[in-house]
């Protein structure tokens, strides 16, 4: 069968596994209205992977992962204080996280900071500053930069504790997250945000050097060059001049992070992480262990990677769509859930599950 995928599911800690459960519904339904199947193939991963297995990314997840057309990941991570019950190295972040991004070298991350015109209450920013909503691509490089440089511990001569931590690019890796960027610009609207720290660092006179070279082939778009310091005072007073943005690892990080505070809360941004050969989907956030099991955890950053993985791995450009709507129309509607929102004349606060069962009913109309 040509219209059969295998995904490998791993739905991850804390509220993850809640979240996941009404985002893998998603399959369900088009199995149910198209003519497509999904294998979906659990796997531990992240802290519980560790409990379980004595590894945050064991063998046999890596094996499924490697078999998988595309991964849908949960949030993990644990409490600061139960995560010290976890040797350093096997910490989620350090033991999951960043060798999943490795083994795939997923370096274009994708974190759309978007929030649709009847969404734009859950936004902090004043009225007149969102406007009509956000709609920015935020496209963060994923497998270089400091978090994967060369890291030291030492003494030095003076008997000082000191530290290194180095920002390491080569030209190539700089170059294939730019083409993204600039291929993600022309098809929108033909503007790209390159955000650096030029005046400061060597890493970012080296990256606008490539991007200068890079942008010959791309003539028809407009750059704008900003200073990551800068960008983050831009974000909060006028989020709407920016389009498609591109930057460094640990940059995209924090700014994606301001992005989610621009919406209102992360549990907004879905992201998808893209490598030459495989893509894995997740949250942008964290696995918020202060309210695990209670099921008040919004979805939509997971149903929305989901979205995110039909449109970006299957080419399934319409059924996307549809998912978003659905989950525009719940909102819409006057549905929320506790993390997001409080319950007010015009809002229904609704649980994990039940906010799931109205995505699900809404998009199986639409299918
Ligand atoms: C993110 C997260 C991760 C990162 C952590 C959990 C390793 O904050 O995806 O933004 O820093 O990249
Ligand atoms: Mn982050």
């Amino acid at each position: 069968m040509t219209n059969a995928y295998k995904i490998a599911v791993l739905p991850g800690d804390a509220i993850g596994p809640e979240i996941m459960s009404q985002a893998v519904r998603v399959f369900k339904l088009l199995e149910s209205k198209r003519d497509f199947s999904f294998e979906l193939i659990s796997a531990p991963f992240g802290a519980q992977a560790y409990f379980e297995e004595g590894k945050a990314f064991p063998d046999s997840t890596k094996a499924i992962c490697d078999e998988a057309d595309a991964i849908l990941k949960g949030p993990v991570g644990l409490s600061h204080e139960a995560s010290q019950k976890i040797p350093v190295e096997e910490q989620p972040e350090r033991g999951a996280i960043l060798p999943l991004r490795a083994r795939y070298n997923t370096f274009a991350n994708f974190r759309p900071i978007f929030l649709s015109s009847n969404m734009a209450h859950f936004s902090p920013l004043k009225p007149e500053i969102i406007k009509e909503g956000v709609d920015i691509l935020l496209i963060r490089e994923l497998v270089g930069g400091l978090y994967f440089g060369e890291k030291h511990r030492g003494v030095n001569e003076s008997g000082q504790r000191f530290v290194k931590e180095a920002l390491e690019y080569t030209e190539e890796q700089v170059r294939q997250v730019l083409v993204v960027a600039f291929e993600q610009a022309r098809a929108r609207k033909k503007r790209l945000h390159n955000i650096h720290k030029s005046n400061v660092l060597m890493s970012s006179v080296f990256w606008n050097e490539i991007l200068t070279e890079v942008h010959r082939e791309y003539e028809d778009i407009e750059v704008v060059h900003l200073l990551v310091d800068a960008a983050a005072t831009a974000l909060c007073l006028n989020p709407s001049q920016f389009d498609v943005m591109v930057m460094e690892n640990m940059f995209g990080d924090i700014l994606s992070d301001q992005g989610g505070g621009i919406l209102g809360s992360l549990g907004l941004m879905p992201s998808a992480c893209i490598g030459p050969n495989k893509a894995y989907y997740e949250p942008s956030h964290g696995s918020a262990p202060d309210i695990a099991g209670q099921n008040v955890a919004n979805p939509y950053s997971m149903i929305g990677s989901v979205a995110m993985m039909l449109e970006m791995s299957f080419n399934m450009h319409e059924e996307s769509r549809l998912v978003w709507e659905a989950m525009k129309n719940v909102f819409e509607s006057g549905y929320s859930t506790a993390d997001l929102s409080k319950s007010s004349d015009d809002i229904t606060i609704v649980s994990t599950d039940r906010f799931g069962d109205l995505v699900m009913a809404n998009l199986a109309e639409l299918l």
